[in-house]
């Protein structure tokens, strides 16, 4: 009776110890953008497309949108003034026209990765403006026609909701928003314009704010079609509830909604880790599947898109930037799909 007993405890203690079992595929049944009615994108660096032939072929297949993740900030593509470095965007942009690839602009006007000379730049609030006009209107109006869509701007907020004190709002004041997206429409009036921000889907007053600023600008005539929610999120959150409030708020007010610089994260605690737990694979996997159906109730003409912030696990900034071992894209350190790929294509 006793080894009876013992046996069954030990075969329900397998059971519950045993790794899950995980999806598994291939490339092989067509582009993931195929597999979806809206388009599907990746952010790219060109220097990666030029040196890593797995990295290359992936972006040419899979994905139909392409957010450059760095060459058209600032910081690179006007690096001096009145000094604009376009032999990379330029390529980016024919590649793209080649491949019949959608390219969204990221990112004209940001906190972030600005060049020395426009951070110091010395003049008074007029002055300012006509450079940051220059610095905008000389960027869109190449590429008129050309890039469908841009983050005009990036990151204006503070996670409670008021205006990030950025370097734009000290010496131009809280109409430098407004007056970078009129900059940007009278440059290529058919392009669409996006403000694009983090933490709008787990920070519900940072998401209220943000639907506010939108709203006011669309009132007062600016155009302004959309939002990018960047979506860094982790397989412990947002909830999946609070990622649907945010995508049906910016939804219901009529405007785009682009889940523009998605990533899951599997180790936001910084665990020391060498290889991502298949559980964890798993509930991103589930993470994915659950943001896809929030995705889909959207109307279809509002759905702008997924974009994924890299292809393979070794091209994400996370690791970098928060300096922990991390698995948060759809291909692994070889490119090879990882389960949340299959999910998707499933
Ligand atoms: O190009 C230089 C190189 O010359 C230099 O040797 C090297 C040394 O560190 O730095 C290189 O620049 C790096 C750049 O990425 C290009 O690789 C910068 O240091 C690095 O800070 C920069 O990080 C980028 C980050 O934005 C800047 O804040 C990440 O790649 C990029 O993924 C990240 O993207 C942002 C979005 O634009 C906005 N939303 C958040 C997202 C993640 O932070």
């Amino acid at each position: 009776m006793n080894y009876l007993r013992f046996s069954f405890i030990g075969i329900l203690f397998l059971l519950q110890c045993r790794e899950p079992e995980l999806p598994t595929c291939t490339t092989d049944s067509g582009p993931l953008f195929a597999h979806f009615s809206f388009p599907v994108g990746a952010a790219l660096e060109p220097l990666d497309m030029a040196s890593n032939s797995a990295y290359a072929s992936l972006a040419n297949t899979e994905f139909n949108s392409i957010t450059p993740e760095n060459i058209f900030k600032p910081a690179f593509l006007h690096p001096e003034p009145g000094v604009f470095y376009w032999q990379e965007t330029d390529s980016l942009v024919q590649f793209c026209l080649n491949a019949g690839k959608r390219l969204h602009g990221h990112t004209l006007i940001w906190h972030q990765q600005l060049p020395y000379w426009m951070e110091n730049f010395q003049g008074n609030a007029t002055e300012w403006e006509s450079m940051m006009k220059n610095h905008i209107q000389t960027i869109v109006g190449r590429y008129k026609g050309k890039v469908r869509s841009w983050d005009v701007v990036n990151e204006a907020l503070e996670d409670d909701g008021s205006l990030r004190n950025n370097t734009w709002l000290e010496h131009i004041g809280e109409s430098y928003i407004e007056k970078a997206f009129q900059f940007a429409q009278e440059a290529d009036p058919d392009a669409l314009l996006f403000y694009n921000d983090y933490s709008l889907e787990s920070k519900p007053e940072k998401c209220k704010a943000a639907l506010d600023m939108l709203q006011k600008l669309r009132d007062k005539g600016v155009k302004i079609d959309g939002i990018g929610l960047q979506m860094h999120i982790s397989i412990l959150s947002p909830s999946n509830n609070s990622i649907e409030n945010a995508v049906q708020a910016f939804a219901t007010a009529g405007f785009l909604v682009h889940l523009s610089e998605l990533d899951i994260s599997i180790n936001p605690l910084g665990n020391k880790i060498t290889s991502p737990k298949p559980q964890a694979l798993l509930q991103q996997a589930d993470k994915m599947r659950a943001i896809l159906q929030i995705y889909q109730n959207i109307p279809a003409a509002q759905q702008f898109g997924i974009t994924f912030w890299g292809i393979g696990d070794s091209d994400s900034w996370i690791p970098g930037f928060f300096g922990r071992t991390d698995f948060p894209l759809l291909f692994d350190e070889n490119y090879a799909p990882k389960p949340i790929y299959c999910t998707m294509i499933e």
